[in-house]
């Protein structure tokens, strides 16, 4: 039997990295999926491919091309894992402030593409009978309403019904699971992003930059170890619910 194998979306930055990081530690087969790639020889990558890929764009036929190629690392893995983790905050302004082609990429990369990326999944999985699980990053932003943040909530507070609906389809597979997973604040190129934007577009800007001045947000590395300790005891996930990062 060979490693478990991990698809993660937005795998060069952020979150997606440190797991592709601490699952490589263990040894684990990493698929990652962003824009950019990032040279895996300071972590020590072991197991970590990667594909270009820009999630703003049209990709089901990029998405099916991979994961066929990939068919005997799921064939041959105990877990085949997806999770949808790449996601963009911007853009963060008063609603009126908004346009048609900002909104509709924010959509497509944040809702869309977790759709079809989820879609794709269960297609190539269909016949493996061994655990799968499916993983959709999210936020408490999707649950409370952050002024400025209109569309980054409307795009989480999606996925969040999006998962529950999946969770619903598939009740009869035993060796199915589909969790959210709420990260909470992290030191990330996120963050950072949120920091450059005016209290005008974002009100809550001087709460945010308190949480980098007194270190209140965790390191990715911590949660994407919490992350994983979390998806190695299968019988306790339960679809459809969201998993806080402790
Ligand atoms: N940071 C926080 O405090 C926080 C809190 C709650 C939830 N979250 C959630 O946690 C997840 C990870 O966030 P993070 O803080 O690690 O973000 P990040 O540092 O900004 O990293 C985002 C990742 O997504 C990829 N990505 C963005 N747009 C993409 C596109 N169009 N196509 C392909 N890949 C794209 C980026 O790669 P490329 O640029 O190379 O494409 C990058 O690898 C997100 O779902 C976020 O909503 C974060």
């Amino acid at each position: 039997m060979k490693s478990n194998v991990y698809i993660i979306t937005g795998s060069s930055n952020g979150f997606g990295l440190a797991l592709a990081k601490e699952l490589s530690k263990k040894n684990q087969t990493v698929i990652g999926l962003s824009r950019s790639i990032v040279g895996t020889r300071p972590y020590q990558f072991k197991s970590f491919v990667q594909y270009k890929i820009d999630f703003s764009k049209p990709i089901e036929k990029k998405l099916n091309h991979i994961l066929t190629k990939h068919k005997k690392d799921f064939t041959e893995a105990k877990q085949v894992v997806l999770i949808n983790n790449a996601a963009q905050i911007e853009p963060i302004d008063q609603i009126q402030k908004l346009n048609e082609k900002d909104i509709l990429k924010h959509f497509q990369v944040n809702l869309s593409s977790v759709v079809l990326m989820t879609a794709v999944f269960l297609k190539h999985i269909q016949s493996y009978k061994k655990e799968k699980i499916v993983v959709q990053i999210t936020s408490g932003a999707a649950i409370s309403a952050v002024e400025g943040w209109a569309l980054y909530c409307a795009g989480k507070a999606g996925v969040n019904m999006f998962n529950q609906v999946l969770a619903q389809q598939m009740k009869s597979d035993s060796s199915f699971k589909c969790i959210g997973y709420s990260p909470g604040g992290m030191d990330t190129a996120m963050q950072k992003k949120i920091r450059t934007s005016s209290q005008k577009q974002f009100p809550e800007l001087k709460t945010f930059k308190d949480y980098k001045t007194t270190n209140k947000l965790r390191s990715p590395d911590y949660v994407a170890r919490d992350l994983i300790r979390a998806l190695s005891q299968f019988d306790t996930l339960v679809s459809g619910e969201i998993i806080r990062v402790s």
